[in-house]
């Protein structure tokens, strides 16, 4: 007979308890689908149809974005619920405006009056690509230099990182901007 099987002793009471929440809570997971965690709205990433917002309280407009000005950090804004996706990091996007006639026809495509839309996190290492070069209209990353041509679908012209930047194709709906569709490629690290 083992020690669990006569008058159980305390331990044995604990860990007949502790067994038996264990049985029942994987008995709870696989008989209800929707216990699985599903993802939570404000960490999906831009969804078609998404408006832009810089703080939440409110959706941009084309006219928020300047022309030649650094890029404004924005996140998508589900129009309907209000819910801004600010829960992932891979959710920040650059929101730039230069002159139609600078960018190049990939470029071009993408762009909603001349502003242009990029993943905010390097494809080097997932360092945040916080500086501009008005100058150069080039985006860098300060962690290890890397540079992108905004005017040129965020190719890589200078550092360490692998791929241009992903870029979210925009568009106008209502007096809005709005995502026109995915990412271009996957955000931040990824082999070629
Ligand atoms: S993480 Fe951006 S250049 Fe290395």
């Amino acid at each position: 007979m083992t020690e669990c099987q006569s008058e159980p002793p305390v331990g044995c009471t604990a860990r007949r308890l502790w067994l038996r929440k264990v049985v029942g809570i994987a008995i709870i997971g696989l008989s209800d689908p929707s216990a699985a965690e599903e993802p939570s709205p404000s960490t999906l990433p831009p969804q078609p149809g998404d408006q832009l917002t810089v703080s939440g309280e409110r959706s941009l407009i084309p006219a928020d974005v300047m022309l030649n000005a650094p890029p404004l950090l924005v996140y998508p804004r589900d129009p309907l619920s209000g819910v801004v996706r600010d829960g992932s990091r891979l959710n920040q996007i650059l929101l730039i405006k230069l002159d139609i006639k600078t960018l190049d026809d990939t470029t071009r495509v993408r762009a909603a009056e001349g502003i242009v839309a990029y993943s905010g996190i390097c494809t080097h290492a997932a360092c945040a690509v916080s500086e501009w070069k008005g100058e150069t209209r080039h985006l860098l990353c300060p962690c290890h230099n890397s540079e992108y041509d905004v005017s040129g679908h965020a190719n890589v012209v200078a550092g360490p990182a692998p791929r241009p930047l992903p870029a979210l194709p925009l568009s106008i709906a209502g007096q809005y901007l709005i995502v026109q569709g995915a990412f271009t490629a996957k955000v931040g690290l990824k082999k070629l």
